[in-house]
């Protein structure tokens, strides 16, 4: 008989054969939710802050937003700051991960010029934290490169690794006294689309080589910022340092060993490729892949792969650049090369690959295209990423649903709780997971998006000037699980009427 179901008749609260509402997360775990600059702050000129690719997209070529929006005033957090605060109490988070953002702080990217109004912005919102016990953890850029490096050619030019050291080194000086976690890039995967494709500002579209260069030289300014941080900052702060990749799951069509190779092999072009380099034992871009781009431009008659390789020196630089694996996880799909369609762009990263993704009708769909619900999709990612680099420490740095408006949103409850049915499943398994921040506080700007897909456990009312923030279910249900460190099915809120409790 399986462990699960002797402890099941013990316990007498169970959900068919396995264990559900006793488990308990171990206290080390640490619970929270995240944000990003562009997406909440608003004020997008104000104070001296430079203008950023996302300024320069929204501005430029609005019809490229859905709704044609923009995040000039968002959720205007740099004025409500204090209220994202009091909704972080409400509901006992002990971590917020936000994202600063470059040209607040140098408005022109380059550090010859420090705006001080930014500064002190980020100050203010840390203290706050701190004077509620909230730990900050700082992802130093999630997407808003500031427009000037981008005429500069942007992360396709390799003194990216320089200027991003610059502005790592601001950011360590002046808040790494106080901010103890600390991620250089959020989803390199979808910073590097901004080069490869239309899907992301600054949409050079560069399909095959862009995205390939971007993935390059991101690498090396992610090791810059993180040697920088080990050999001058860390001796003295004493913090951790790590990446951010987004990681959806995946599982072969069939049982054919075909299909299970396009499983590897898709891992290798949308995640492996920013993480072989830095976790793997050898270091360097994933094999196969660097096979496959290499065969690929030759028979295209390219005299050199369209993935530019790392130097063995550079690939020492790289290797190890991380205290911890940070993980954002939403969708997932089976995966073949038989669904591979011709219909992608010559050269490009998916052609290169061919191989294509098939999500069933009967998983439920989120308000994004992208986004269904895949079953045990976060138990399923886990796995991957372990088997990948076993023991690896991760944190779940965003995970979450997204709906439109309303308050009662039942989908993103049952997404939350069997997301976190999953984390301890890992748990039992032995997978080194140390945390879970939700996505989003509140809703957003949702990028290409715009606000067409509400992401928030708290609603934003955009008609609002004062952008009014209401809990929603999702934000009872959550704050239950982080109270009580157990996910109880059960569990309704008795009314949705939110408070801070004793203590936070
Ligand atoms: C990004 C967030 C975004 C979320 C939902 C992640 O890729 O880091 O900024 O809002 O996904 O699309």
């Amino acid at each position: 008989m399986k462990l699960a179901v002797l402890l099941c008749s013990a316990l007498a609260v169970c959900h068919g054969a396995e264990v559900k509402q006793s488990r308990k997360f171990p206290n080390y775990f640490v619970f929270g939710v995240g944000t990003a600059a562009y997406q909440i702050e608003g004020a997008w000129n104000e104070d001296g802050k430079g203008e950023n690719i996302w300024d320069y997209l929204t501005h430029t070529n609005p019809s490229a937003i859905v709704d044609q929006s923009n995040g000039d005033i968002a959720c205007d957090s740099y004025h409500n700051y204090k209220r994202d605060i009091e909704m972080l109490r409400e509901l006992g988070v002990s971590v917020y991960r936000f994202s600063v953002s470059w040209s607040r702080i140098l408005p022109e990217g380059l550090s010859y010029y420090i705006n001080e109004a930014g500064i002190t912005y980020y100050n203010n919102l840390i203290d706050e934290l701190l004077k509620y016990n909230i730990q900050p953890m700082i992802t130093i850029y999630h997407w808003d490169l500031p427009q000037r490096l981008q005429e500069l050619g942007g992360f396709m030019n390799p003194l990216i690794a320089d200027w991003f050291e610059d502005y790592a080194r601001i950011v360590f000086k002046t808040f790494g006294d106080r901010v103890k976690f600390f991620a250089t890039f959020n989803e390199p995967s979808e910073i590097c689309s901004g080069y490869g494709s239309l899907g992301k500002a600054p949409m050079l579209n560069e399909t095959g080589f862009g995205d390939y260069l971007c993935a390059r030289n991101l690498l090396l300014a992610h090791a810059k910022a993180y040697h920088l941080y080990n050999d001058e900052f860390r001796p003295t702060q004493g913090g951790v340092i790590g990446f951010i990749l987004a990681v959806s799951s995946t599982e072969p069509l069939t049982d054919s060993e075909e299909d299970k190779f396009a499983v590897e092999l898709y891992s290798q072009a949308t995640w492996g490729i920013y993480t072989d380099p830095i976790y793997s034992k050898e270091g360097g871009f994933p094999k196969e892949l660097v096979e496959r781009v290499a065969a690929k431009s030759a028979a295209q008659g390219y005299s050199r792969s369209r993935l530019p390789d790392f130097s063995e020196e550079e690939k020492a630089f790289i290797l190890g650049t991380s205290d911890f694996f940070g993980v954002n996880h939403y969708s997932g799909s089976y995966v073949s090369q038989t669904l591979y369609t011709s219909q992608h762009a010559i050269p490009s990263a998916l052609d290169d690959i061919e191989m294509g993704t098939y999500a069933p009708d009967e998983w439920l769909q989120s308000a994004s295209s992208w986004f269904q619900l895949m079953p045990n999709s976060v138990h399923i990612f886990l796995k991957l990423i372990n088997a990948r680099y076993p023991g690896v420490r991760i944190y779940i740095t965003e995970n979450g649903w997204s709906s439109r408006e309303g308050i009662v949103d039942e989908d993103r409850v049952n997404y939350y709780r069997s997301a976190l049915e999953g984390v301890l499943d890992a748990l039992d398994e032995g997978i080194n997971v140390h945390g879970y921040l939700a996505w989003s506080l509140m809703d957003n700007f949702e990028w290409m998006a715009g606000y067409s897909e509400r992401f928030g456990l708290y609603e934003v009312d955009f008609n609002d000037p004062n952008r009014t923030r209401t809990p929603r279910k999702s934000a009872f249900i959550y704050k239950n699980i982080m109270k009580t460190r157990m996910v109880d099915h059960d569990y309704e809120p008795e009314s949705y009427v939110m408070t801070i409790d004793e203590g936070h």
